[in-house]
């Protein structure tokens, strides 16, 4: 079945760069220090290791990490580039971009727009729509654009998201379209919402638990809708090889997969065959990386993407509290099947050093006193 996507010959991801950072806790270990059943950690939220970072370590040493690896594998210079956006919900301030402490740590001067985006975790997508619209438009006049999505997710110690923390960031050089391809058109959905949000001065985000799931999966549902339009959803999902989310913890993927297979009108084992084939496979890396908030739907999308053949087609699901979302299509391009990054993924994951219970205290504990 055809549909009405375009997808620009000349623009789209020409290199990807995920970093992760040096530290990480096993969520049982977490369990046993707040005295709770590992199993809700593991069984009720789907959680394993969340991503940490060591004192003095943070969302700038993540975005340049990434920018780094992303620039390394497309071989081109700083000077083509045109744009710099980093989206992110970690602001280090309310005045001064993210971009200017990582355009420093890069030597990135000149000729450039540079700014961060915000709209919780969906920052980093609309950074990313913005890239390519900016190529589209004429405007980048052939210069590259450099989009980083880059978070530290920490909630006060004892609070019910705490298990679901994480950290990282992705980097994606938004030029000729090597790795993957993305469509002109996307399906977004937003509604004003307090599900989650972090007041001006707070160190820690409020968080209405059971809204904020109700609100994840209602942006599902009209995204899909949206893409499905006046097709069958079968038909119009026969393309898709995977279908990437935004992962605050994998068990509110599994229920917003859960609530579209209602809406679709699947059978429960139609809507289970979905997640198990097309979803549940591409949040392995979120499930060592915890809530990388604005990153966390970058990583599974260049998870799904690595070694895919050319031509086929990933589901992008972006989701940020307050609430906004969209869907993006993406199909890979010559250059995921090799993925350089996922080496560098799997470097990270295999180089970085589990945390015990005390030096989770004192890490915690010292980061408190920081921000007092
Ligand atoms: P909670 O207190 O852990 O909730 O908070 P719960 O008591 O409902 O338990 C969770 C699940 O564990 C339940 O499963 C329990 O049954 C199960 P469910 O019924 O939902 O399928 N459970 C057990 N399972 C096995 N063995 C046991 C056991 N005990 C309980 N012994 C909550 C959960 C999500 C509210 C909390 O983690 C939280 O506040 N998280 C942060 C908010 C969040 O992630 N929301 C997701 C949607 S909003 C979003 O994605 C945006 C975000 O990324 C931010 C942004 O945009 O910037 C968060």
């Amino acid at each position: 079945m055809t549909d009405a996507l375009h997808f620009d010959p000349n623009t789209g991801i020409a290199a990807i760069g995920v970093q992760l950072p040096p530290l990480a806790m096993d969520v049982r270990e977490l369990a046993a220090l707040r005295g709770v059943d590992p199993d809700k950690y593991t069984l009720g939220l789907g959680c394993d290791e969340m991503a940490l970072c060591p004192e003095g370590y943070g969302v700038v040493d993540l975005a340049v990490g990434a920018a780094k690896r992303a620039l390394a594998q497309w071989g081109g210079s700083v000077e083509d580039i045109g744009l710099l956006v980093v989206g992110s919900e970690s602001a280090v301030d309310m005045s001064r971009p993210l971009s200017a402490f990582v355009a420093e740590e890069l030597g990135l001067r000149g000729r450039i727009r540079s700014y961060e985006t915000k709209h919780a975790c969906y920052g980093g997508t609309v950074a990313l729509r913005q890239a390519l619209e900016w190529r589209l438009s004429g405007a980048a006049r052939g210069k590259a654009a450099l989009v980083i999505a880059s978070d530290v997710a920490l909630y006060a110690p004892k609070d019910p998201g705490e298990p679901t923390q994480g950290a990282g960031a992705v980097a994606m050089i938004i030029a000729e379209p090597k790795v993957a391809r993305i469509a002109t058109e996307s399906f977004a959905y937003a509604e004003p919402a307090f599900d989650f949000w972090r007041p001006v001065g707070d160190s820690f985000p409020s968080v209405e638990g059971k809204l904020s799931l109700d609100c994840y999966k209602k942006a599902t549902e009209e995204c899909f809708q949206q893409l499905v339009g006046d097709r069958t959803p079968a038909d119009a999902l026969a393309d898709f090889a995977a279908v990437c989310f935004h992962v605050p913890f994998p068990k509110m993927v599994k229920k917003a997969v859960g609530q579209l297979g209602e809406s679709f009108e699947w059978t429960p084992e139609a809507t289970s065959s979905f997640y198990e084939g097309m979803v549940n496979p591409t949040m392995d890396w979120n499930r060592k990386s915890g809530n990388g908030y604005t990153a966390s739907l970058w990583i599974s999308v260049a998870q799904a993407l690595a070694g895919r053949a050319a031509g086929q087609r990933i589901g992008a699901f972006s989701y940020g509290s307050g609430f906004g979302s969209e869907l993006l299509v993406i199909e890979a391009a010559e250059g995921a099947a090799a993925a350089p990054w996922a080496d560098e993924v799997a470097e990270d994951l295999k180089s970085r050093r589990l945390v015990s219970q005390d030096e989770y205290d004192a890490l915690r504990g010292a980061r408190l006193a920081a921000a007092e």
